[in-house]
């Protein structure tokens, strides 16, 4: 009888600890990745999320979805847009695995990025495999999402895509922390102060489109900047990416979404 008694408690004490854990962050994005997965196959998976809460409906039926494939052929040069202007600042993050994805977390902010007047505060980076935007139709091994957030709560996001080749400094710097997370220890570490300076943005071209987030609720109205210059990440971060996730998928990329009529900019200087 005792022994059922403790194996009571022992699960209503699990119970409510998993409950804590899982409560939901103020943040645009799902924080608990575990109802959607990347498998085509399966009734959770990306032709499906839609379906799965009303909420993100916008996911199948919306007209401006994320990613898309950026054809030279639909982008229109421009030299209007000027250099993106960041004021980024070192700041205490936070590391957590989202069940899909790894994410950065700046909780304070770390700085801002300004588009047309408006700042967009820095709040979080995270990370997709393969790359979930594609340039001419060819695909990268890994894309990085700035998630920016202005006061009146417009998100802008800045992506980065990166090839096989030397290691990326900046995720080197994560790499004991990204260890300690893979270890199933915890889900969730303190890192530190981290300076999203040393993340390598080449800003003389890019890529400007308005999109969604690419990840349930698909919201969309959300401003795109993906820069033109391909970086290079070992092949080791990314699988170690992958091992922290902890979700048994080698993926973690939404399919190309429809172009539809979507304006596609990109910047490039002009020269006199
Ligand atoms: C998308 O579907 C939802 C639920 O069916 C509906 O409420 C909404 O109006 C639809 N939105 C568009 C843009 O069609
Ligand atoms: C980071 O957090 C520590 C401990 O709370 C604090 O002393 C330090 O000032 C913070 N640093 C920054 C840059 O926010
Ligand atoms: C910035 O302003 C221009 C001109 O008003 C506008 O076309 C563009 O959509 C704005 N960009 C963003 C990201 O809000
Ligand atoms: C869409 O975003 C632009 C800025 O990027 C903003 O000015 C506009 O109010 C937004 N529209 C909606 C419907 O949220």
């Amino acid at each position: 009888m005792a022994t059922k008694m403790e194996k009571f408690a022992t699960m209503v004490l699990i119970c409510c600890l998993l409950l804590f854990f899982s409560l939901p962050v103020m943040s645009r994005e799902v924080e608990d990745e575990s109802e959607f997965n990347y498998d085509e196959e399966s009734e959770n998976g990306p032709s499906h999320w839609g379906e799965l809460h009303p909420e993100w409906s916008l996911c199948n039926n919306g007209s401006m979805q994320s990613p898309i494939d950026l054809l030279n052929e639909r982008v229109e040069i421009v030299s209007h847009l000027g250099r993106l202007q960041m004021k980024y600042q070192p700041s205490n993050a936070t590391i957590k695995n989202r069940g899909h994805d790894i994410k950065l977390d700046w909780a304070a902010g770390a700085g801002f990025l300004q588009i047309n007047e408006t700042k967009y505060v820095l709040n979080q980076c995270h990370w997709h495999s393969p790359s979930e935007h594609t340039i001419d139709g060819q695909r990268f091994d890994l894309e990085l999402h700035m998630v920016h957030e202005s006061p009146s709560g417009q998100t802008t996001v800045i992506g980065i895509l990166y090839k096989i080749g030397g290691p990326d400094s900046f995720l080197s710097s994560l790499t004991s922390h990204l260890k300690a997370i893979s270890d199933k220890t915890e889900a969730e570490r303190v890192v530190g102060v981290v300076d999203p300076r040393q993340i390598k943005i080449f800003y003389k071209q890019y890529y400007r489109y308005m999109g969604s987030l690419t990840i349930p609720p698909c919201t969309e109205n959300i401003s795109w900047t993906i820069v033109r210059e391909i970086q290079s990440v070992s092949k080791e971060q990314v699988e170690l990416l992958r091992v922290a996730a902890h979700d048994e998928s080698d993926t973690n990329a939404r399919p190309l979404q429809l172009i539809n009529n979507r304006l596609l900019q990109l910047y490039r200087r002009q020269y006199y």
